[in-house]
């Protein structure tokens, strides 16, 4: 896959004296949903942060192998910090909004960047509220603190933050695990929507939620990619023992 939106080439990394990944090998196609699964501490985390350089701050932290981003080395130095996550965007498992209002929250990078035009900016705002699916629930109140509204709101805002520096690439960590049903719902419909336009890769505790919006889903155990492949196949035919064990709840 020589356009993929995100490779790995046995990228060893983890902290102090513990290798959390043992040579990871992977590619995410630049358009689709890629699921990372697999148990509690196997390192998928990590392995979503080595794509935006987040563990680089962490103590003790070290990384041997490649990371490359739409084929350019992550690590290379003369790519700054802030222009490699404007292109790689990341929503968390808690729903982050800044303590600012709706309009702020979305034009935030934007405005780091340096964009100052008024029509532009407007611009930005609808449409990544309109891409995140938030658009009508908040168009009345764009000017009102993003604390005020719900938990499957705000993570949407969080997608729309992202969305707003034109990311080819979003990371999504357990995003839906603090919604309810409903919100889950609305939020992978949203990811669904965003996947047909950049690579989405979304770490996922729910089976489900996999089956319901990955085309490709990788299955990591203890630090290493044990399979990967298309949901369907992964899910229905294994090739590995330890994915269906996996997969069919045996362990995790
Ligand atoms: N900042 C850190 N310092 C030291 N060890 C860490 C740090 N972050 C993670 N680890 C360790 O790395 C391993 C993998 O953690 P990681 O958070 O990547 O797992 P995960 O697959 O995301 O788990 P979960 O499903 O619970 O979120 C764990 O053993 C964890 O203790
Ligand atoms: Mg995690």
């Amino acid at each position: 896959m020589s356009d993929a939106a995100l490779v790995t080439r046995n990228l060893v990394a983890g902290f102090e004296n513990t290798e959390v990944l043992k040579g990871v090998t992977v590619e995410v196609p630049p358009r689709g949903v890629t699921a990372l699964i697999g148990p509690s501490g196997c390192g998928k985390s990590t392995l979503l942060r080595c794509f935006n350089r987040m563990n680089d701050h962490l103590p003790g932290f070290f990384r041997r192998g490649e990371v490359l981003v739409e084929g350019r080395d992550a690590y290379d130095p003369s790519w700054p910090l802030e222009a490699l996550r404007f292109q790689v965007g990341m929503v968390f498992q808690k729903p982050n909004p800044f303590p600012l209002s709706v309009r702020e929250n979305v034009l935030f990078g934007p405005r780091l960047a340096g964009v100052s035009k008024s029509d532009i900016l407007e611009e930005i705002l609808v449409r990544s509220l309109t891409r995140a699916q938030l658009w009508d629930e908040v168009k009345d109140r764009l000017g009102a603190s993003a604390l005020e509204f719900s938990g499957g709101q705000q993570q949407r805002l969080c997608i729309a933050r992202a969305l707003a520096s034109a990311p080819g690439i979003v990371l999504l960590d357990e995003p839906a695990s603090a919604l309810d049903p409903i919100a889950t719902a609305k939020l992978e419909e949203t990811i669904r929507e965003l996947a047909q336009e950049i690579a989405v890769l979304l770490v996922t505790h729910n089976m489900q939620q996999a089956a319901r919006v990955a085309h490709r889903t990788a299955f990591l155990y203890l630090g290493r990619l044990v399979e990967e492949g298309e949901t369907t196949q992964l899910f229905a035919a294994p090739r590995e023992k330890l994915t269906e064990e996996y997969v069919t709840g045996r362990f995790g």
